[in-house]
Formats: structure tokens, sequence, C-alpha cells
């Protein structure tokens, strides 16, 4: 069963992933409209291309924007949080060994020591953004089941790899439990808001755009509108 996950599995549901992602893409790109979102995309591509990059920069540096100096604990725990969710599926040593055996892919390996504090400090902000959820009432009115199921999804891989880490139970069990539910995220991504992995920085682009072109980045330049 192992093998057939860290095979054909793996192939499956890196390919639904990123294919699934890719025509996600697509659709965010030919939705736009310039009339609709009043941005003028394609008439100022300088200024629209310096505005998305900047926006995407700032947002992916902590503390880089207002919003996120404004919350600087929801930021800590927001970055630590993403760091591990990015790197410990890509970088960790377990996962690059496979990934170079099924798909001959080889990635740069995180020293151990450093994955398990970034794979435990996905588990603790998980249960912080959890929590955040639950107990602040202008994010709980805001929240649904759904929000917690992304949750969980998310924190379930780290939490089974760290039972497979220690070695707490039974091994091959906890491996193929680990492996499925790996997958399972792997698929959700492109079906659910873990989308945002892509769209996040679509978004970011399109609303940069906008502050580059029309919302300030041409003031003064003669700019029709
Ligand atoms: C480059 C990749 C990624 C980017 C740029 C990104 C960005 C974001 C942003 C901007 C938010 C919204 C934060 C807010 O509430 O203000 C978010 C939320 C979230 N992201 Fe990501 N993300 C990435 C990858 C991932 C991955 C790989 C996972 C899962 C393994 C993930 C899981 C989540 C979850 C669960 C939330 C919701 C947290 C909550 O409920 O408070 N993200 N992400
Ligand atoms: C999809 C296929 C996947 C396979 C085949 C796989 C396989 C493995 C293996 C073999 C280990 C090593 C267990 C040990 O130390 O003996 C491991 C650990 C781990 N995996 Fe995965 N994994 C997959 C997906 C994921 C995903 C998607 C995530 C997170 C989003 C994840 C997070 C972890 C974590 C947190 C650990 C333990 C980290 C540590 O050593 O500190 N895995 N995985």
């Amino acid at each position: 069963m192992v093998d057939w996950l860290t095979g054909p599995g793996l192939w499956l549901s890196i390919g639904v992933c990123l294919i699934g992602l890719f025509v996600r893409g697509v659709l965010y790109v030919k939705g736009l409209n310039w009339q609709l979102d009043r941005v003028a995309y394609t008439a100022h591509p300088k200024a629209g291309l310096k505005g998305a990059l900047r926006s995407i920069f700032f947002w992916i540096l902590p503390f880089g924007t207002h919003s996120w100096r404004a919350q600087p604990f929801m930021t800590v725990l927001f970055f630590v949080f993403h760091i591990g969710a990015v790197c410990i599926p890509l970088f960790l040593t377990a996962h690059t060994i496979i990934l170079k055996e099924t798909m001959g892919i080889s990635l740069m390996s995180l020293n151990q020591t450093i994955a398990d504090l970034m794979s435990w400090g996905v588990i603790i902000s998980a249960v912080f953004l959890t929590s955040r959820r639950l107990i602040l009432p202008e994010v709980r009115i805001l929240s649904t089941a759904y929000d917690y199921l992304i949750l969980i999804l998310s924190a379930a891989p780290f939490i089974t790899g760290l039972i497979c880490r220690y070695e707490i139970g039974s091994y091959s069990f906890f491996l193929i439990i680990h492996v499925i539910l790996g997958e399972i995220l792997l698929i959700s991504i492109p079906f659910t808001k873990l989308s945002h992995i892509l769209l996040f920085f679509l978004s970011r682009a399109q609303i940069g755009m906008d502050f580059g072109i029309k919302r300030g980045g041409m003031k003064g330049k003669g700019m029709a509108w």
C-alpha cells in the first residue's frame, strides 16, 4: 500500500494539484474584465507590473504592510504557520527522497532540527488560528464549518507526520494515514480555498495593478481616469 501511495498515488495527487491550479489560474485571468474591475490592465502594463510586484512583495514580507503591522500577534502566527506549510512538504528530507525516487525531482533538504521546529510551529499556530476563530467575536461571526475543515485538513499531515517522526504507535499504520492525508490535502488544493496558494498571487497582482495605475501610481501623469 505504501508503494502504491508513494508511487502512482503521489503522481495522481501532485498531478491533480498542479493541473487543477493551472486551470484555476487560467479561469481567474480569463475572468478579468477591465471595465468591470475598473483596472487599466493592458493600457499601462509597466506601471501595472510595478504595482503588482510591489503589492506581492510587501504582503509576503512579515510586517511589510499596514494590515500586517496592525495585528502583530496574528501576523506572527500567520507567518510561522505558512513558513512550515510551504517548506515542509517541499524540503523535508523524507519528502525530498520520495520525490527523487518517484519523480526524479531533486530539491534541497532541510536540516532535521529546523524541520522539527517548523512542523511544531505549524501545529502550535494552527491551534491559535483555530482558537482565534472560536474566541474573537469579529472573526467567529465570519467563520463557518468550512473554515475549520480547511484548518484541520491543513494541520492533519503535520500531526500525523510528527507521530511518524517520533514513532508513536505503529509506524507503518501512521505512515499510511499520513500519506493518505497528505494526498487528500494536495488533491483538495485546487477545489477549495486552499487554491489561495496560487490565487493569492493573482489577486494581489490585480489589486496592486489598480494601485500602481489608477489609484495613485500614475497620479499627475495625464491619466484619463
Ligand atoms: C505561497 C503559498 C501561500 C500563500 C502566499 C498563502 C497566503 C495566505 C493568506 C494571505 C491567507 C489569509 C490570511 C488572513 O486570514 O488574513 C492564508 C490563509 C490560510 N492558509 Fe495560506 N498561503 C500559502 C500556502 C498555504 C499552504 C501550503 C497551506 C496548507 C498546507 C495554507 C493554509 C492556509 C490556511 C489553513 C489558512 C486559513 C487560516 C485561518 O483560518 O485563519 N496556505 N494563506
Ligand atoms: C503526499 C505524499 C507524502 C508522503 C509520501 C510523505 C511521507 C513522509 C515520510 C516518509 C515522513 C517521515 C516520517 C519519519 O520521520 O520517519 C514524513 C514526515 C512528515 N511529513 Fe510527510 N508525506 C507526504 C505529504 C505531506 C504533506 C502534504 C505534508 C504537510 C502539508 C507533510 C508533512 C510532514 C511532516 C510535518 C512530517 C514530520 C516532520 C519532521 O520530521 O519534523 N507530509 N512524510
